[in-house]
């Protein structure tokens, strides 16, 4: 397939890629938190693309991207709760699970009678979803299994030749893909996804916020958010979290023999000798998010490499999200020092 790209300086730049969503097509755009593979959420055969070009099992829901909260009400079941997390966080990257309306086809929900609801701020992909006309169903743009796309070289690498089209939008501000939650009632928030808007911003709106087991640990249940149950962000070659002090862990990594990779932070930079990438500061966690997803993919494909190892990050704010992504892209593997 040839894939048009577009780098975009106005608005007109995105009439070809409207376009092509409003003939059935898929395009990969920008966003504030990931890139997104996008195509028209009523349209059912464009869901089946996005699948297909992601490899993605079909049972995992897309996310139904608006240019504005007030269009949410023609697609789901709103509630209050939903207008008071809208009014504060939203244009932003948090995504909001609702009961869903007839018109949004069940191809795009993985079958469930729900739909998440995202108003992206990044102002791309806000006047590429106006000049759509259409919700915009779209899941983060990579392969299914890899570090979600936050940069244009990202998207070129998974995507080229398997979409339509790719939006240039550079660099993406957060690097998390957004936060999502479902509410269990008008009092009671669960977090199905940690992200840039965090469980302490949300106890601003909604005293009680539960936090999804599936979030934290490996998990043998049911997750809220399907996604949430596959391994995700892996790197081809084994990752593993260390949880110890600064000494435990240069210790352990001076004591490696085999050839290994380490995602650090600045600090640790002058004490720790071979490939090494660092995230940001020991206590900047925005940062560290920002920066995650590139780190993996740098290590991605290194079959020269036998191990990478990551820091295990702090839990607080968007902390929590770098923290859930990382364990996830280890498959769970901490060790204890
Ligand atoms: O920041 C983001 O959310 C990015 C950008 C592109 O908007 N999108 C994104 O989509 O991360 P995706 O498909 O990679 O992740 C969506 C997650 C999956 O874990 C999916 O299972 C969950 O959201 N999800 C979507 N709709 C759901 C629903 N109705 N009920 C429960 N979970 C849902
Ligand atoms: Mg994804």
């Amino acid at each position: 397939m040839n894939t048009l790209k577009i780098a975009y300086t106005r608005r007109e730049d995105l009439i070809p890629a409207a376009e092509i969503i409003k003939n059935g097509g898929i395009v990969a755009f920008p966003t504030e938190t990931v890139y997104g593979l996008g195509g028209n959420a009523l349209d059912a055969g464009a869901a089946k693309k996005i699948y297909a070009a992601k490899g993605r099992p079909s049972d995992n829901p897309l996310i139904v991207h608006l240019a504005s909260p007030a269009d949410a009400e023609k697609y789901c079941v709103t509630s209050e709760l939903f207008y008071k997390l809208a009014d504060a966080f939203m244009p932003g990257p948090i995504t909001v699970i609702m009961p869903k309306k007839d018109c949004i086809p069940y191809s795009c929900t993985g079958g469930l009678d729900t739909v998440g609801i995202r108003v992206p701020s990044n102002p791309v992909a806000h006047e590429f979803i106006e000049l759509c006309g259409c919700p915009i169903a779209a899941p983060s743009a990579n392969i299914s299994g890899k570090p979600s796309p936050t940069s244009f070289s990202h998207i070129v690498h998974d995507l080229d030749g398997r979409v339509d089209c790719l939006i240039d939008g550079g660099d993406c501000e957060y690097g998390v893909e957004s936060t999502i939650v479902k509410f269990k009632d008008e009092n009671t928030i669960q977090l199905l996804r940690p992200g840039a808007v965090t469980v302490e911003m949300l106890t601003l709106i909604c005293p009680t916020v539960e936090i999804d087991p599936a979030v934290l640990k490996k998990f043998d249940g049911v997750p809220l958010a399907p996604g949430m149950k596959y391994r995700h962000y892996a790197p081809s070659v084994p990752l593993t979290i260390l949880d110890g002090g600064d000494e435990e862990v240069y210790e352990y990594l001076r004591s490696r023999e085999e050839k290994i990779g380490v995602i650090c932070y600045d600090e640790d930079m002058p004490f720790i000798s071979g490939e090494k990438l660092s995230c940001g500061g020991k206590t900047d966690s925005l940062t560290q998010a920002h920066r995650l997803f590139s780190c993996l993919r740098s290590f991605d494909g290194r079959d020269d490499l036998d191990a990478i190892y990551a820091r295990m990050p702090s839990k607080d704010g968007i902390g929590l999200a770098v923290f859930n992504r990382l364990i996830k892209a280890s498959g769970f593997t901490v060790i204890k020092l």
